[in-house]
This record gives structure tokens, C-alpha cells and sequence, in this order.
């Protein structure tokens, strides 16, 4: 086996009353897709966040390379070769492309040691071709899809050189065409030799994508392996402490009268006809493909969008919701599917 390319011992992060991070391990090869996996709060973005100089640790040790480490700040590690793709949206929507792609490392002339503009665009260019992306390196950054934002990250850590690429839960908010891209991107770094750090709470991207895996719960290293050598439920016991069965109970519980009653909905060009019933003590599942319309009914209903035809009644009685307050006056509440884009309560 390679020499470890990035190998973390030991790491500790307290925040004032939390102990973040305790104790933790992480061995990272090159050529490698490492799976870091855990539960919401194990820790996973803020042992992101050491290795790329956001925080610095309290306690502990990283080794790049087999030499001690200790970043003062993003730009350092940006330098050593250490990219991340974070969780949260960390470019800037007002700029460029290629703005965005050389912030903190412009490129300049040699002789006037001004900005090189063209050069940087050229540049760009190259690598949104090279990754095959359809995107102009004068586009603005809001104007891009998430997916593209991603794919623009990547092109970013690549533009650094660098050797360990980070994914923060890149796919959450990506249809199932943006995630095989993503994917055939991923394969492509690991073929050059690049380490990827891979986060992700979705068992069939660890199986397709990931090589290896190290677990994380309270902070805590649990264990690490082959992800051929590992199961789903190997892998949820160690995350959860539990097995699968355990961790969501079936409870039978007695339905009641139906509470949310909607008949006819429909918003012209997104979805029509929509009718069900929700009954007392009841989850009731929608099913289907990305873009089959399931967000804009759930948006439709809570306020978001409007409705162009159909009634929406409550414990029998038909009511007008025009924006998300009315909802919530009539004791709805509403977890969006992104929640750094679209929720209020981001650390959920
Ligand atoms: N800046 C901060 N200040 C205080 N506490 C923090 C800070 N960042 C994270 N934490 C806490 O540290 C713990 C680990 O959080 P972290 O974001 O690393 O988890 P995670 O594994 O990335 O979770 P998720 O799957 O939800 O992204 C949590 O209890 C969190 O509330
Ligand atoms: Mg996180």
C-alpha cells in the first residue's frame, strides 16, 4: 500500500461547551476516494475545516506528505495543495467564473506585474474544458446552477494543483444526470493521482464512488475499512451504534380523520391535478423522479408558489394560502429540500 498522503492523529476541536472533535484519525492515500462518514454533528465539516485552515485545532496532528502541519489560515493550506469543496456556498455569486476561480491567486504580468486578465480567462477556459463543462468563464457566478457551482469549485482545486480535493456533500442538491457528471469527474481526479475526501450520508454513493471509509460519531473516530469489505449495515452500526431496525422503528399507530384535504391542484407548466388526503398520525410519502414536481406541490401548498387552480382545506374547512405566514398561521411547517439555500434554520 502507498504511503499515506495526508495522515490526521489524535485531533482535538473544543468550541466553547462542545467537544467537536476527540481524538480523531483519518489516513487519506493517493488515487483514493476516502468516504468520511457520520450522523448530522459527528463532526465531519469541522475536521474539513482543520485541514483546510478554517480552524485550527486544539489539540493534535496533521501530516502532509509525512511533515508536521499547521495551517494560519485557508489560503496556506489553498497552498500546500489542500482544496475543499464546502458544504456551504463559499463563492462569490456577484463575480465571474474566472473571478471566482483565481480569488487569492490572480495571475500577473511578468514585466508590469499587473493583472492578466486574459490570461486567467484563457486559463479558465481550459479547465471547464478539460472537465468538459458547458459553462463561459465570463459567466457570473448566480447565474450558474448548483451543479455548476460544484463543477466551478473543482475546476478552482484544480487550478491550485491541488493533490487532496474535499467534497463536502457535494450531491445534495443535484439531480440524478448532475450526480453520474459529478461522479465521471470524481473517477477522473482519482485517475490523476488525486486524494479525494469524500462526504456524503447516502449509502449508494459510498458503494459506487468510494474506496475507502473512516466513521465519526460525537466527534469520535469509531473505526475505518474498505468500503468492498464493508455492508449498509456494518456501516450504519458503526455510524448510529445501532442496527438499521433500530435506528427507525416501525410504530404502528392508529390513523385518524383526514386534517390536510387537497383536490384539483395544479400550477400551469409544473404539475396538474394533484389531489390526496392526510390523515391524523400519518406520513404520507410522494415518489418520483427529480424534476417530477413533488418540491412545487409541497412549495405550492406552504406559499412559496402560487397555485393556478384547486382548493386546499383543512379539518374540512377550505382555506387561502398567498405566502408561507398564512401556512404557518394555519400550523403548518416546512423543511426544504436545501437547506442552506432555502431553510431558516441552517444548523438543523
Ligand atoms: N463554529 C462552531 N461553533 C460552535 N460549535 C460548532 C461550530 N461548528 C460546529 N459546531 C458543533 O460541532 C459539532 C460538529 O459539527 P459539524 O458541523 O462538524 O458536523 P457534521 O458532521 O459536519 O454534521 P452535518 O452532517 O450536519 O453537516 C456539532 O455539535 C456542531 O453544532
Ligand atoms: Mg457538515
Amino acid at each position: 500500500m502507498s504511503q499515506p498522503l495526508l495522515e490526521v492523529k489524535q485531533l482535538t476541536k473544543y468550541f466553547p461547551g462542545i467537544k467537536a472533535l476527540d481524538g480523531v484519525h483519518l489516513t487519506i492515500r493517493s488515487g483514493e476516494v476516502h468516504a468520511l462518514i457520520g450522523e448530522n454533528g459527528a463532526g465531519k465539516s469541522t475536521l474539513v475545516k482543520i485541514l483546510t485552515g478554517v480552524y485550527f485545532p486544539t489539540q493534535g496532528e496533521v501530516l502532509y506528505e509525512g511533515n508536521p502541519i499547521s495551517f494560519r489560515n485557508a489560503i496556506d493550506a489553498q497552498k500546500a495543495g489542500i482544496a475543499a469543496i464546502h458544504q456551504e456556498a463559499s463563492m462569490f455569486p456577484e463575480l465571474s467564473v474566472t473571478e471566482n476561480i483565481y480569488m487569492g491567486h490572480h495571475l500577473t504580468h511578468p514585466g508590469t506585474g499587473r493583472i492578466d486578465w486574459r490570461k486567467m480567462r484563457t486559463e479558465t477556459q481550459k479547465l471547464l474544458d478539460e472537465l468538459e463543462l458547458d459553462i463561459d468563464s465570463n459567466t457570473l457566478v448566480k447565474n450558474l446552477g448548483v451543479a455548476q457551482r460544484h463543477m466551478v469549485e473543482i475546476a478552482k482545486a484544480l487550478s491550485l494543483h491541488a493533490k487532496v480535493v474535499i467534497m463536502d456533500e457535494p450531491t445534495s442538491a443535484l439531480s440524478l444526470r448532475e450526480v453520474e457528471d459529478l461522479y465521471k469527474i470524481v473517477r477522473r481526479l482519482k485517475a490523476d493521482g488525486k486524494a479525494i475526501i469524500f462526504i456524503s450520508h447516502k449509502f449508494d454513493e459510498i458503494f459506487e464512488i468510494c474506496d475507502c471509509y473512516t466513521v465519526l460519531r460525537d466527534g469520535r473516530y469509531i473505526g475505518e475499512g474498505k468500503v468492498s469489505e464493508a455492508s449498509v449495515d456494518s456501516i450504519v452500526r458503526m455510524m448510529v451504534g445501532r442496527s438499521l431496525d433500530q435506528m427507525y422503528p416501525k410504530r404502528n399507530v392508529p390513523t385518524g380523520r383526514s386534517i390536510l384535504s387537497v383536490k384539483g391542484l395544479s400550477q400551469l407548466g409544473y404539475f396538474s391535478n394533484i389531489s390526496f388526503n392526510l390523515h391524523e398520525g400519518e406520513i404520507l410519502g410522494f415518489f418520483g423522479l427529480v424534476g417530477a414536481g413533488r418540491s412545487e406541490v409541497m412549495r405550492t401548498i406552504f406559499g412559496v408558489d402560487r397555485k393556478t387552480t384547486g382548493t386546499i382545506s383543512l379539518d374540512g374547512k377550505e382555506i387561502d394560502i398567498h405566502c408561507p405566514s398564512d401556512a404557518m398561521a394555519h400550523g403548518m411547517a416546512f423543511v426544504p429540500e436545501d437547506r442552506q439555500e432555502q431553510g431558516v434554520i441552517l444548523a438543523m
